[in-house]
């Protein structure tokens, strides 16, 4: 272990952190110095001493100089192995998800065992064995180092939810568009919410815990899916949920006219459900966060679709949809707020998601 002796500021621990942050902006931290602290103060080490302008903008007058530990550069996986394998952690859970080809098998524990030793988090090291298939979009997954189990608890958005990635649909690359919708419900607000598609609770949660006093009617087809969801309502202390098991084509007829809000998340097939999310809005109508894929390719057969191509078909796809049900349900207007790609799907595919204001 080095140490060295080097410029620093003394600050009461209160504002250690807002002194933090306010260097680390200037660019004058040394990052690769461990900050220490000695009874109420931190001692933040500078990559020079501060001019007298630098100290006011910091808000700081005790200057001196002290010794601290070096850390070591962290290596990247990619310095180890010498390529960068694609995986997606789900709890304390790694999944690879490179094609099965991809990582050689004899590389595969090597790989498993870096990501453990890189990753104090990670417990499991699994590789995905299957693609994401089947009416309750699951995967099966193969168990490479660590512990002999899939269950975990993924923590997105200041909400946790247990669940089995081989028994259930979890996607940690949408926690920002989980985000994007459940930000559109006003805590204040009394909303009545569908989630046709709810798997674990993903969307429901994070919505029912920031609008206490909305409702949200969660329905899943996989019984696992609707398990997992009453065990996520506990963890998260929210009880303003309705967790339903079943197939959304028959349970829309308990929902007549309910809601104000539907999301739409089941991108492969969402079009052959519009007509239900239609039955199950609210006659002065309510807001549709719509899921579905569209493919773009560069160029083939002397064609190309690029992506702005893909999202003006779907455009064009949805709002024809939503007329033919908007008139049977006697809706007026009908404003596609925004269309926009949420996530690769495949590699010429994206999963679009659109936002249908209907009234
Ligand atoms: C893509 S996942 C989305 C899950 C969740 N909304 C999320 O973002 O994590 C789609 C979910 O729809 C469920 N599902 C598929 N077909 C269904 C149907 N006909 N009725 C109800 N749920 C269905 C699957 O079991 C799966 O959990």
């Amino acid at each position: 272990m080095r140490t060295e002796n080097l410029h620093c500021v003394k600050v009461e621990k209160g504002r250690g952190e807002q002194v933090r942050r306010a260097l680390k902006e200037l660019k004058l931290l040394r990052t690769d110095a461990k900050i220490t602290s000695k009874s109420d103060c931190i001692y933040l080490p500078l990559i020079r001493a501060l001019k007298a302008a630098e100290s006011e903008v910091v808000g700081v007058t005790e200057f001196l100089t002290a010794d601290f530990t070096i850390l070591e550069p962290r290596r990247s996986i990619e310095d180890i192995l010498g390529f960068s394998p694609a995986y997606e952690i789900i709890g304390d859970i790694a999944v690879l998800t490179g094609s099965q080809d991809t990582i050689a098998e004899t590389n595969e524990l090597q790989v498993a065992h870096t990501i453990l030793d890189l990753h104090k988090n990670i417990k499991v090291v699994a590789k995905r064995i299957s693609a994401v298939e089947g009416v309750y979009r699951n995967r099966k997954l193969k168990i490479l180092a660590g512990e002999n189990r899939t269950e975990t608890i993924h923590k997105e958005n200041g909400c946790r939810y247990k669940l089995d990635p081989e028994k259930v649909y979890f996607n940690p690359s949408l926690a920002g568009e989980r985000n994007r919708v459940a930000m559109q419900v006003e805590p204040s607000k009394t909303e009545q919410i569908i989630d046709m598609f709810a798997g674990v609770g993903s969307f429901a949660i994070q919505i029912a815990k920031r609008a206490p006093q909305s409702h949200v009617t969660a329905i899943d087809i996989n019984p696992d899916a609707i398990r997992y969801l009453h065990e996520n309502m506990g963890l998260n202390g929210v009880r303003n949920i309705e967790p339903i098991e079943g197939d959304v084509s028959g349970i829309y007829l308990k929902c007549e006219n309910k809601a104000n809000r539907i999301i739409m998340n089941l991108p492969k097939s969402a079009y052959m459900f519009l007509r239900e999310a239609l039955y199950m809005l609210h006659p002065k109508g309510g807001m549709i966060h719509f899921y579905t894929v569209e493919e773009f390719y560069p160029a083939k057969g002397g064609k190309s679709k690029s992506l702005d191509m893909a999202l003006e078909i779907t455009k064009a796809k949805v709002t024809a949809k939503l007329k033919e049900h908007c008139d049977e349900f006697h809706y007026q207007t009908l404003e596609l707020q925004e269309v926009r790609k949420v996530k690769p799907y495949a590699p010429y595919a994206y999963i679009i998601g659109v936002d249908a204001a209907i009234y």
